[in-house]
């Protein structure tokens, strides 16, 4: 593989699901890397997605529905098609294992492993998870069921041909080993050392006879058998880009560079197909990265619960740029997320609509009023000396500094995939250059006509929103289109190399104000009814409409007060101690067994010198229920208590009065 090429893939998704959250924050995700890595060489990237349409899921559907499996598969593979195309998905290629492109390498790879004796015939006992479509030994089930999903699974004796994986032990643990990046995070390649190093590897069984399964790629060696849906899968990566057909294709994209799947699919990922490879003699992927899950709430997502995030239904409501950015803003890369509409009009409302919204409208509406309209020209000298005073040049200089800062941040996310912390400090960017106009005030040097600095100003902020908006283009393409648009320039696509270069912007060129607002604001009902908002209603309508015409220019919060958004951010709840101990070794900690509401928590507390564990036991306080969890000496601590303090005085803060169960919202 050429050392700049990036090939980027997804799993493959079971054609007879309906799409959900999860399915679409893979894909997304693989879009924004391969938008990013094409913006800084298109011809070098490459992405792949497509549908796993074998095995009994597929042959069940079909059979209620009274098709051929092909047909359901032809119905049922739109869906995806149809969502990809909605959410902007740029994939190279979309690859279906019923295609023949796909089917006969696959036979041609079982009959190269057959003829090499990597296969070979025996007769099978065990237990099959017909929703994970894979075997399993009694001994390793769950109470009885499928050790990874917990359904039930079958008792199935047959004749069956199997693949020599557990040769491949000793050595797959010696390569993720000496290979770090292979498995990412590191702690699922710990995972799967885990799983090697403690348990002897089976043998894979790689075959269904027909007559318990036909809908699958039949074995070129025995015609009375088909192929296990993952073996067959798992090929889609290399088929796809030329495997045994196109040498040159498949060299430059293998080994692919990232190949993502959701936790839940680690094992066939970073055992079956490693294992696959090396029996075959093709080098193994660069690097497999396991994400983590959406859940709901704090709950796993599940057709049975009811509670499956439906990505339509977020897209229509708010739009594809909003959903695509709050999946890859909210997930850190491996951790599981929480999926919430509340939260998402939350972070959509102080992101979008509040930052990036309000600093686009205040700079189109001020280059409008105070420039004609047309990118300022600063002076005939372009090396202005930024580091004295007067003020303007001194703020000018730390912007600049900080606007390079946020694209060293942001490509340093993308080599690490830290995508939410490189939009955390493109943001934090953004709130930088509304803070720059608070501080320069170019409504104060318009008055005072000072048009010389009042046109560095805006130039600055303007240049500021083309870098931010360059950043957050791979994650959404459409909206960074119309703001590029706006600021006059051509080109919708960004010049990467273009980013840490600062005059790039051509004065004199005329922006397009924009008729409708980019981010609008997303109006949650009790903001409306709450007389302690800081915002008026007229400041709120204010926000959200981009049109240049009697824009907000004034600063939008004095330095130190927080919005009414930020203040809901805050999740505080009342809680009741079940029980309270010491943490070993730390004088000041107690670790507490919580309730808040039907959930149980522990938390850890640095209130030891002032109580007894005793003294808090059984008494309402109140957390912050959505902080983050974190290790304090060890121990997990999910949420934070509150308590007054003053000097070396401490005094938990409790409820005022009965409160009959705890888990109430504290406003
Ligand atoms: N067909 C196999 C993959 C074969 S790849 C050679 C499969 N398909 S799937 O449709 O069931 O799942 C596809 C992906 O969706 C998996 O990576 C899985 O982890 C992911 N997700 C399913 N539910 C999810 C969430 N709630 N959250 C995030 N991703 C989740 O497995």
């Amino acid at each position: 593989m050429a050392d700049k090429s990036y090939y980027v893939t997804t799993p493959i998704y079971y054609v007879n699901d309906r799409p959900h959250i999860g399915h679409a924050y893979t894909t997304v995700l693989a879009d924004v890397l391969a938008r990013y890595h094409r913006l800084l060489d298109p011809t070098s990237t490459f992405f792949l997605t497509g549908t796993d349409e074998h095995g009994q899921k597929v042959q069940q559907a079909a059979e209620k529905n009274g098709l051929t499996p092909q047909q359901q598969c032809d119905q049922t593979v739109v869906r995806y098609q149809e969502l990809w195309k909605r959410l902007g998905i740029t994939n190279d290629d979309f690859i279906r294992t019923t295609e023949d492109r796909h089917k006969v390498i696959v036979q041609e790879v079982l009959q190269d492993l057959y003829d090499r004796d990597e296969i070979y015939r025996a007769d099978y006992q065990g237990r099959y998870c017909v929703a994970c479509e894979r075997f399993f030994a009694e001994k390793d089930l769950v109470d009885g069921s499928c050790p990874e999903c917990g359904l039930k699974t079958d008792a199935i004796q047959e004749s069956n041909y199997f693949f020599r994986m557990s040769k491949y032990q000793d050595w797959l643990i010696e390569y993720i080993e000496t290979h770090p990046e292979f498995i990412r995070p590191d702690f699922r390649a710990n995972e799967t050392l885990g799983f090697l190093k403690t348990k002897k590897l089976q043998d894979l069984c790689i075959s269904r006879p027909k007559s318990r399964l036909a809908w699958g790629i039949e074995l070129p060696f025995d015609k009375d058998f088909v192929t296990y849906v993952w073996f067959d899968a798992l090929l889609n990566y290399i088929t796809a880009i030329g495997y045994r057909r196109d040498d040159d294709k498949f060299n430059k994209w293998w080994p692919a560079t990232h190949q993502l799947i959701g936790k839940d699919i680690l094992t066939t990922h970073t055992v079956y197909w490693p294992t696959m490879l090396k029996a075959m003699g093709v080098p193994l992927p660069k690097t497999v990265f396991a994400h983590g899950w959406w859940l709901t709430g704090r709950t796993k997502m599940s057709k049975s619960l009811g509670n499956v995030v439906n990505p339509m239904e977020m897209v229509d409501k708010y739009g594809v740029d909003a959903f695509r950015y709050f999946l890859i803003a909210e997930m850190t890369l491996g951790q599981d997320a929480s999926f919430t509409e509340e939260a998402f009009v939350r972070r959509y409302n102080s992101d979008l609509a509040n930052d990036l919204g309000n600093l686009l409208s205040r700079v189109l509406s001020m280059i409008t009023r105070y420039c004609d309209g047309k990118i300022p020209d600063y002076g005939p000298d372009e090396n202005v000396d930024f580091s004295g005073n007067p003020e303007p040049l001194a703020h000018t200089a730390a912007v600049h500094l900080k606007l390079k800062w946020a694209v060293e941040k942001m490509e340093k996310a993308i080599q690490t995939m830290r995508l939410d912390a490189g939009i955390g400090d493109v943001l934090a960017g953004v709130r930088d250059l509304n803070k720059y106009l608070e501080q320069t005030a170019p409504w104060t040097l318009a008055k005072n006509k000072d048009q010389k600095h009042l046109s560095l100003v805006l130039y600055t902020a303007a240049e500021g929103l083309r870098i931010c908006a360059a950043l957050l283009y791979p994650v959404m393409p459409e909206r960074m289109g119309k703001l590029r648009a706006a600021l006059g320039m051509e080109d919708v696509t960004p010049q990467m190399d273009k980013l840490k270069e600062f005059n790039v912007l051509k004065p004199g060129t005329p922006i397009r104000p924009l008729d409708v607002s980019l981010f609008p604001r997303i109006e949650v009902e009790n903001v409306e009814a709450t007389p302690s908002s800081p915002q008026s209603k007229k400041e709120k309508r204010d926000e959200g409409v981009a049109s240049t015409k009697n824009m907000n220019t004034e600063p939008v919060k004095p330095e130190g007060v927080i919005t009414y958004d930020e203040v809901m951010n805050v999740k505080l709840r009342t809680a009741k101690v079940l029980q309270a101990e010491k943490v070993e070794g730390a004088d000041k900690l107690l670790k507490l067994q919580i309730e808040v509401g039907e959930e149980k928590r522990q938390l850890v507390a640095g209130i030891a010198l002032h109580y007894t564990p005793e003294q808090v036991v059984g008494r309402t306080i109140v957390i912050v229920a959505n902080l983050k969890p974190a290790k304090i000496r060890g121990v997990e601590s999910q949420g934070m208590l509150l308590c007054a303090s003053i000097g070396d005085q401490l005094r938990l803060v409790t409820i005022d009065g009965e409160l009959s169960a705890s888990g109430a919202v504290v406003k």
